[in-house]
């Protein structure tokens, strides 16, 4: 009995682990520069991509978080997906007026790349999505 009162927690735990991943978080991004509709749930490839573990999540890791670490050396704040809203870090992507974004410390990442991390950071944002949004292609 005892187990089985544990399975029903754990089991309650992961859907709402689950409910809350996949319903919370937004699935479509308008990308303002492609003036596309990207897709970024529901199993396609920018799916995994816009996960941690994708080549958005790696890449931010790899290239923003060279700099943007806590307590870094190169003059840059700490930053992580939920330091910004969806609707900022889309702001932020499409204009590309940050010092690192206009000084070339981008350019490490092609325009495919850098929309990749754009997408991570959209999915994984603070919360403040808004499906009613035009910005959200709907
Ligand atoms: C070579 C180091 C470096 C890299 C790489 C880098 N940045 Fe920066 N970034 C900076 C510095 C320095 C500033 C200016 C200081 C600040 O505001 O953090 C800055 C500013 C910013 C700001 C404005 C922060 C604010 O509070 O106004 C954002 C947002 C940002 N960067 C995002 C990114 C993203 C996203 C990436 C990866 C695509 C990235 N940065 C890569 C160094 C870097």
């Amino acid at each position: 009995m005892r187990y089985l009162t544990v399975a029903t927690v754990l089991v309650a735990v992961f859907l709402t682990y689950f409910v809350y991943f996949a319903e919370a978080r937004p699935g479509k991004r308008f990308d303002a520069r492609t003036k596309m509709c990207r897709i970024i749930a529901d199993g396609g490839e920018l799916d995994w991509n816009s996960e941690p573990w994708g080549a958005g999540g790696i890449q931010f890791r790899a290239v923003c978080k060279s700099c943007h670490t806590r307590d870094n050396d190169k003059g840059a704040t700490f930053l992580h997906a939920e330091s910004y809203t969806s609707d900022a870090w889309n702001k932020i992507f499409a204009k590309r007026k940050t010092v690192c974004a206009k000084n070339g410390s981008w350019g490490v990442l092609s325009e495919d790349e850098i929309q990749l991390v754009n997408d991570y950071l959209y999915r994984n944002a603070n919360w403040t999505y808004d499906p009613n949004n035009a910005d959200s292609c709907g």
